[in-house]
């Protein structure tokens, strides 16, 4: 019944045609197949996929993968292949392209025909396929050939028919008691503090660590200053402690903000404590988890925490499961009022004790801010792209906790305290994976930052084509800002 041409195969209990003629393919339910319905063999028809049914190729748009990236002064074409796809994406390989390959690579604009890209070249009609065959196979997906133009923002025309992202593997040291998550070993092993937050965990604050328009031109640190300040947050009349400060980007930024404020640094990480000590040395560094601060009480008079706290112990408990952290779980639903669970899940076990924390050693009048992914009400997540399990947080429950503890108590989403312009434009993330590869390949490091085109221009020792800029509320080389909230409490004076 299918077309000579049309590949066919399995993944994932779903059935793939592929058309290498076409570069087009359509996924299904292997049921379909038994039984192919009147309007399924109209769409594999007009797709040319049925027997004797050919296109009329030349007659047909060409239209370009929106992944790839042209490396002009190598002839290069860099994309990411369909079968290798790890748990921080797919692997962008190099293509080297003849001159003729990349004249007809920048003539495609899903838009010309076949024959249009051809005269546009000064090619044969059939020069040309034969430049796309390679192409449309399934093994590359660089282009489609269709009887119609695509929407600008055809998703189709972004992803591949390809395997799923593979989780990613969990080591056993990384779930203790009960299930737990367990990441002080983790912590305790970083080693390569400077570019930790480039190639393993980016976060929002790495991302806009360089002055960036969503911010107003400011660094998060900067921003985030002016956000705290429109709180009353400063000057803090105090001694101001960081809680897991990562690369010490933030530290540097709101402690010379704030002038002769003692800022002190507390970190589980030995590693990051250096890298921290080496931008921000006018910063003390303590070594110490969050779960028990190293603080006296009331000593405090702000606490500043920043994406950490999904890294402190989350335990997964449902009705029937007993086990000691279970159990202290348990013991704060009651004591805070949240209800028990009714199937399992997680609970961010770990952060409410850096909440009871927090409530212990500031002093009265003194505030925090803490922040992290999650969301106010929906049962915490996994993020599994990872190399080690961060569970995201449940701010509602965390709010409580806080309230529990005697504090005052309130969420907001952190973009929208934060002013970002949901407007302003970064690095696609697709793109910014591709021109990390392209920049390994020679030994150059490209930090994981919301690139524009012209903080771009100026990082990449090399020229490229193809770069695309999407919003901020889409995925660029950090988190996407809007998955994020602040728990903003105060202890009251008395
Ligand atoms: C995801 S990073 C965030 C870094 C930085 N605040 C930022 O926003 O880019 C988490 C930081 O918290 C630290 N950390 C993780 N678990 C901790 C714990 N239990 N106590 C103290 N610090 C911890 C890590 O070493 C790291 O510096």
């Amino acid at each position: 019944m299918f077309a000579a041409h049309v590949d066919r195969w399995e993944s994932e209990g779903r059935v793939v045609l592929f058309d290498r003629s076409t570069g087009r393919s359509v996924v299904l339910d292997p049921s379909s197949l038994e039984n192919v319905t009147p309007p399924l063999l109209d769409r594999l028809a007009r797709l040319g996929m049925i027997e004797g049914r050919p296109l009329q190729r030349a007659g047909l748009i060409v239209c370009r993968s929106r992944l790839p990236l042209v490396r002009p002064d190598r002839s290069e074409l860099w994309y990411p292949h369909p079968d290798v796809h790890t748990a921080g994406g797919h692997a962008f390989v190099a293509l080297k392209l003849r001159p003729e390959s990349l004249a007809v690579w920048r003539a495609i604009n899903d838009a010309r025909t076949v024959s249009q890209v051809a005269n546009a070249v000064g090619l044969s009609v059939d020069a040309v396929l034969d430049e796309l065959g390679p192409w449309l196979a399934p093994d590359a997906q660089l282009v489609q050939l269709r009887e119609t133009r695509p929407p600008p923002a055809d998703r189709s025309l972004w992803r591949f028919v390809a395997a799923p992202r593979t989780k990613s593997a969990r080591t056993i040291d990384q779930h203790g008691a009960d299930g737990a998550t367990d990441l002080v070993a983790y912590h305790l092993a970083i080693d390569d503090g400077p570019v930790h937050f480039d190639d393993r965990e980016t976060t929002v604050a790495h991302a806009f660590g360089l002055a960036h328009p969503a911010l107003g031109g400011r660094t998060f640190g900067g921003a985030l200053y002016d956000a705290l300040a429109g709180e009353g947050f400063w000057p803090p009349g105090g001694p101001v402690v960081e809680v897991g400060c990562g690369d010490g980007e933030m530290a540097e930024a709101v402690a010379c903000k704030l002038g002769d404020a003692r800022y002190v640094r507390v970190d589980l990480s030995p590693g990051l404590l250096a890298t921290q000590r080496a931008r921000a040395p006018q910063t003390p560094g303590v070594l110490g988890d969050a779960r028990h601060l190293p603080l006296r009480n009331a000593s405090v008079a702000r606490v500043l925490s920043n994406e950490v706290i999904a890294d402190l112990p989350a335990v997964p408990v449902g009705p029937g499961d007993d086990g000691p952290l279970v159990r202290e779980v348990r013991s704060r639903l009651a004591r805070y009022g949240l209800p028990a669970p009714a199937f399992r899940r997680w609970y961010n076990l770990g952060a409410w004790q850096f909440v009871e924390e927090i409530a212990r050693v500031l002093a009265p009048g003194g505030r925090a801010y803490v922040s992290e992914f999650g969301s106010i009400d929906e049962d915490p997540a996994e993020a599994v792209q990872l190399d080690h399990p961060e569970v995201g947080i449940q701010f509602g429950e965390l709010a409580a906790v806080a309230r529990g503890c005697g504090l005052g108590a309130r969420v907001v989403r952190l973009d929208r305290w934060m002013g970002f312009d949901d407007a302003a434009r970064q690095l696609w993330r697709q793109h910014h994976m591709a021109l990390r590869a392209m920049s390994r390949a020679e030994g150059h490091h490209l930090p994981a930052r919301a690139w524009t085109p012209e903080s771009l221009a100026a990082a990449l020792p090399f020229p490229v084509e193809g770069a695309a800029f999407v919003p901020v509320t889409e995925p660029g080389a950090g988190p996407v800002p809007s998955r994020f909230f602040a728990l903003l409490v105060d202890r009251p004076r008395q």
